[in-house]
């Protein structure tokens, strides 16, 4: 969630407005503090060798950022809108989810590469869409890396758009 760093890669902002969505796919749940290292493992593995990997720095910095989620630097954490998948018993990935300036912002989305492209980011993403809907809320906004063109089609398949 790191923004504004001098040097840093330039991002777009985008969002989705929150309709009727499927409630969360089998496997997904909510979020636990027992998953912040397990998960901090899945998010480097995830971010190392990405254009946002200055982000999150190695393994420690995972845990951190997660921990500083937890803790309300990127706005109060909405646990309930907060998804974890997990694989052979373990957290591969997550969404985190603040509300920032009274609007949901999805902090954080990860999914292990042992996982990719499975459709978890996909099933996340809509897990956190359906939890905010039932709680009324209007939109969900996100800040993404321009050149991560993995994340971008699989929000833009979900129907965000860029709004600056
Ligand atoms: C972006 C990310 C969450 C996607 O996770 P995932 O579990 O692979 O997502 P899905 O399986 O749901 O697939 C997402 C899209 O990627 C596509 N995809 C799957 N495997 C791919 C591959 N090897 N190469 C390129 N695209 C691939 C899928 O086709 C899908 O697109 P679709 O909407 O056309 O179906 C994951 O790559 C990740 O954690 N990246 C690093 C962290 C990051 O960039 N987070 C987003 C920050 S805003």
């Amino acid at each position: 969630m790191t923004s504004g760093t001098f040097g840093a890669p330039v991002r777009s902002r985008l969002q989705v407005n929150l309709g009727a969505t499927p409630p969360p796919a089998p496997g997904l749940r909510p979020f636990s503090d027992a998953d912040v290292p397990p998960l901090a493992a899945a998010m480097w593995a995830a971010y190392r060798g990405t254009a946002d990997e200055a982000d999150v720095g190695d393994l420690v910095g995972a845990a951190h950022e997660i921990q500083l989620t937890l803790n309300g630097e990127y706005g109060a954490f909405l646990r309930y809108a907060s998804f974890v998948a997990d694989h052979d018993g373990r957290p591969v990935g997550a969404t985190l989810v603040t509300l920032y300036k009274e609007e949901p912002l999805l902090a954080f989305l990860f999914t292990a590469p042992s996982c990719a492209g499975q459709g978890l980011g996909r099933a996340l993403v809509k897990a956190t869409m359906h939890a905010l809907a039932e709680q009324d809320h209007d939109t969900l906004s996100l800040a993404v890396t321009r050149r991560n063109r993995r994340a971008r089609r699989l929000y833009d398949h979900l129907g965000f758009i860029e709004i600056a």
